[in-house]
């Protein structure tokens, strides 16, 4: 079975105080579960100091994102050289910095084989919008993006990286997919686009997030789904208790 990964994604929330106080709560809450993944994804002002209260946990910290190249003028970006040290995974191709930071295709391409490179894995964030959804774009949107995305890489790398199928109109907005929904987005069109890009054992491998008002009243379903592997959390990331029981209902789901 995949090893499931479930990963919260703080966005433009908690201070530096508020984020060390999180881990240091929720740490002792959810360490036993060793057969799940446990990422939390702070702020870069937050990085640093979580990263040091964690050291040697098996919680483990994430970036946002990051910039490709190693140094230069980019006012506001941070260098995977910069996170060395700190971070093991990087999300990357939110929908939010596709929307509103300039992300494309082509940068999160750029993004992931700098990832690779400083030795991080990358949690590859792809999904449609709701005219996308309406307009029966979804397999259409999900090929451009991952085969944009996953450009120049080879099948062993491929393997490594975890997906993230967030569909836009899902996030923030209370408006889950629907567990079989997001399950059949993933097995038939994901996994097979992977399987022509990769090969079907890299298909197999790899680990597919789902995303999008994931809480602790729809994650058992979403959990339950046998294409899904954990998830990508915004809202209910930020709450101890809440967290707590997705990884809770993740074990129990997934009998680890
Ligand atoms: P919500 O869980 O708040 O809908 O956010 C999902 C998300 O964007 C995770 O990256």
């Amino acid at each position: 079975m995949r090893r499931p990964i479930i990963a919260g994604n703080w966005k433009m929330y908690k201070t530096v105080a508020e984020s060390v106080a999180f881990v240091q709560e929720l740490l002792p809450k959810i360490e036993t579960y060793f057969a799940i993944d446990k990422v939390v994804c702070p702020n870069f002002m937050a990085i640093p100091t979580v990263s040091e209260v964690l050291k040697d946990s098996p919680l483990k910290v994430g970036a946002q994102t990051l910039h490709w190249k190693q140094e230069g003028a980019f006012t506001s970006q941070t260098s995977g050289e910069m996170l060395k040290g700190y971070i093991d995974f990087v999300i990357i191709g939110h929908s939010e910095n596709r929307a509103y930071l300039a992300e494309t295709d082509e940068t999160v391409n750029k993004k992931l084989h700098a990832a690779l490179q400083y030795g991080f894995t990358p949690i590859v964030a792809i999904g449609e919008t709701k005219d996308e959804l309406e307009a029966h774009l979804t397999t259409e949107v999900l090929h451009k993006q991952l085969q944009g995305a996953l450009a120049n890489l080879d099948a062993h790398a491929a393997s490594t990286i975890i997906l993230a199928y967030e569909p836009i109109w899902a996030i923030g907005t209370g408006l889950n997919a629907k567990p079989e929904d997001a399950n059949r987005v993933i097995g038939e069109v994901i996994r097979p686009t992977i399987a022509t890009l990769f090969g079907e054992e890299t298909a197999q491998a790899m680990r597919i997030q789902y995303g999008g008002s994931v809480n602790p009243s729809n994650m058992l379903a979403y959990m339950q789904q046998p294409e899904i592997d954990g998830a990508l959390v915004g809202g209910a990331s930020l709450k101890v208790d809440d967290f707590t029981q997705l990884i809770k209902q993740t074990a129990e789901a997934k009998g680890l």
